[in-house]
């Protein structure tokens, strides 16, 4: 039995890696689904192969960083689909990861702006919807395990996840009255382009030997996550923080 059969999705952040995989798990277990990214091509693209699995689907642009252009991508989402009632947020960007001295004002606000401050415009945004119309729902953000631990070069990073959290549970208690859940999922190290934009390649191997698992988690397990958040099977989980991580932000390192 397809486990959301008869929903539909909009996943932001949907062009590539994470997200992508969300958007086509949740497409093969039933729903259709809006792909929403600040790449076009590429949402377009995941969009596409929803189509193939007999899904309907489209892709629609949004920078979560911009209040003008999430209030339009949900417009236009809810004009694709009118009956949404599953939003993943996974859009987040970890910029250059700098030493906290040498961080740039520029850059902790760009950081800032996309995960937490856009986290949080989209996810009001989706809460709006689903609240006008009365209509109950499920809501996950994408957090990471930085931002219940550290690591150097986490400033700006970190505390956009750990805003990401907070928001999840604080947004949980006011929503849950209304039938719409908000949960987060706290991701460790995924093999996605962000990734390997700040482990270089031959650290790889230091990290699958750091992780109790002996491996790096792939897109699909952190959207089997997702899959479960936004499903029935949980309808009493609202405000969790979900790890998935293989166990590494468990252990501690000399
Ligand atoms: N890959 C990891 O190891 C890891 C670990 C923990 C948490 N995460 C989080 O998971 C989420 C997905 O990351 P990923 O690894 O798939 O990264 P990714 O870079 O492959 O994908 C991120 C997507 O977000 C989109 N995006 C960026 N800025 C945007 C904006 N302003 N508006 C709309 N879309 C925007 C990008 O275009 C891209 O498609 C992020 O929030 C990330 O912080 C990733």
């Amino acid at each position: 039995m397809a486990r959301l059969q008869g929903k539909q999705a909009l996943i932001i952040g949907g062009a590539q890696g994470i997200g992508a995989a969300t958007a086509e798990l949740f497409a093969a277990e039933g729903a259709d689904v809006v792909v929403a990214d600040l790449k076009l091509d590429g949402a377009q693209a995941v969009s596409d192969r929803i189509k193939a699995l007999g899904r309907k689907s489209d892709a629609v642009q949004i920078d979560v960083s911009n209040s003008e252009s999430v209030t339009n991508a949900l417009a236009e989402a809810g004009k694709i689909l009118s009956d949404l009632s599953i939003f993943v947020n996974t859009a987040g960007i970890i910029g250059s990861v700098p030493a906290m001295l040498d961080m740039e004002e520029a850059e902790y606000d760009t950081v800032t702006n996309v995960n937490a401050k856009g986290m949080w415009l989209a996810m009001r945004a989706q809460a709006r919807h689903l609240t006008n119309a009365k209509r109950p729902g499920s809501i996950v953000n994408i957090a990471s395990i930085m931002g219940i631990i550290g690591q150097p070069g986490m400033t700006a990073y970190g505390t956009s996840k750990a805003s990401v959290v907070s928001l999840s549970y604080n947004a949980a208690l006011e929503l849950g009255p209304q039938g719409v859940r908000v949960n987060s999922v706290l991701p460790g190290n995924v093999k996605t382009d962000m990734m390997r934009q700040v482990v270089p390649t031959d650290f790889e191997a230091v990290l699958v030997e750091q992780n109790p698992m002996r491996q790096l988690a792939d897109p699909v397990d952190i959207a089997e996550a997702c899959l479960w958040l936004c499903s029935d099977a949980s309808r009493m989980v609202n405000g969790a923080s979900i790890v998935v991580d293989g166990g590494v932000s468990n252990a501690w390192f000399v």
